[in-house]
């Protein structure tokens, strides 16, 4: 048996690569063998003394890639002279999971030094942290680079809020070369993790017609017509901290927990989908793979772009 690579498979992989704006799944084979290893063990034990770090990890993987790109800038903090995306409006009291990300840098760090970059981190730990709540998993293409720079205002305008329409949610999604399908899809991460009374008190309290009236007022006990903006509810209260399908059955309850969720269930042209992923577990699961390595491929910073962070919280001095 010849061990030579077949030349077709090497072909392939070219053009998957090309395909991937030149991320490649075995950037780091040579450079840093155990980083994904790293990654791994790290997120299984974040997500095991907290399972809903598993959805702040994907989350924090979301509001790096729709601003500038994946490029770790929603890890830079805060500094006399520096204000980045940490204190804009979507994710201020909100993102978590940065610690995590901190803990993970410093692991990899001590076995390659200068050499795994933050946003390529958060890639691994997004896919490692679905798989850990019991979802798919993926290849993730690697080599993206760090960033110098953030942007509040770029955080602002471009992540999507909570009470946006189906359509403003279309341009959104679009806007970053992500069709109606992968934005449906990428909202399925809805089926883990929580969000805070600000977030869903007008739909609950008569802002909605499109709510399931049981659901509405199981919610009202935690989250009151004024103060407790902070307290949590499950964006899946069904299957809170399993990476399954249950987010597209409860929207076909109405009792989708967000206005921007139940938007894509609301007698418009996303329902089918919706009606697709919550029958059909293996079309959600594939359709939201997919997704996640597009959303992963937002303007990456490559080659000799950016930086490899040192401390994935500040840029390199
Ligand atoms: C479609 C547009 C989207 C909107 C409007 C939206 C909005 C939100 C809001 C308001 C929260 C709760 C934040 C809080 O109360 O602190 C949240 C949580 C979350 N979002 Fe989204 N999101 C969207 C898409 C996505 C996408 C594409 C992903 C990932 C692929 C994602 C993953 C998550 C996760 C996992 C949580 C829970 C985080 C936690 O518990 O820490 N979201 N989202």
């Amino acid at each position: 048996m010849s061990s030579a690579p077949c030349p077709s498979l090497l072909v392939l992989v070219a053009m998957a690569s090309a395909a991937s704006g030149q991320l490649s799944p075995t950037f780091y084979l040579t450079s840093c063998p155990s980083a994904l290893f790293i990654i791994q063990t790290a997120v299984q034990a974040a997500v095991n003394s907290e399972p809903r770090m598993g959805a702040s990890l994907v989350r924090l993987h979301f509001h790096d890639c729709f601003v500038d790109g994946c490029d770790g800038s929603v890890l830079l903090a805060d500094t006399g002279s520096f204000v980045g995306e940490q204190g804009a409006a979507p994710n201020a009291g909100s993102i978590r999971g940065m610690n995590v990300i901190d803990n993970i840098k410093t692991q990899v760090e001590a076995a390659c030094t200068q050499t795994v970059s933050c946003a390529d981190i958060l890639a691994v730990a997004a896919r490692d942290s679905v798989v850990a709540l019991g979802g798919p998993s993926w290849t993730v293409p690697l080599g993206r680079r760090d960033s110098t720079t953030a942007s509040a205002a770029l955080a602002n305008s471009d992540l999507p809020g909570p009470g946006s329409s189906r359509s403003q949610l279309e341009a959104a999604f679009l806007k970053k070369n992500l069709n109606t399908v992968d934005m449906v899809a990428l909202s399925g991460a809805h089926t883990i993790g929580k969000a805070q009374c600000s977030n869903f008190r007008t739909r609950i309290y008569g802002g909605a017609t499109n709510i399931n009236t049981a659901f509405a007022t199981s919610l009202k006990a935690n989250c009151p017509q004024s103060g407790g903006n902070g307290n949590l509810a499950n964006l899946d209260t069904t299957t809170p901290n399993t990476f399954d399908n249950a987010y597209y059955t409860n929207l076909l309850s109405q009792k989708g927990l967000l206005h921007s969720d139940q938007v894509l269930f609301n007698n418009d042209t996303t329902d089918n989908t919706v009606r697709n992923f919550a029958s059909n577990a293996a079309a959600f699961s594939s359709a939201f793979t997919t997704a996640m390595i597009k959303m992963g491929n937002i303007a990456p910073l490559t080659g000799t772009q950016g930086q490899i962070r040192l401390s994935c919280s500040k840029v390199n001095s």
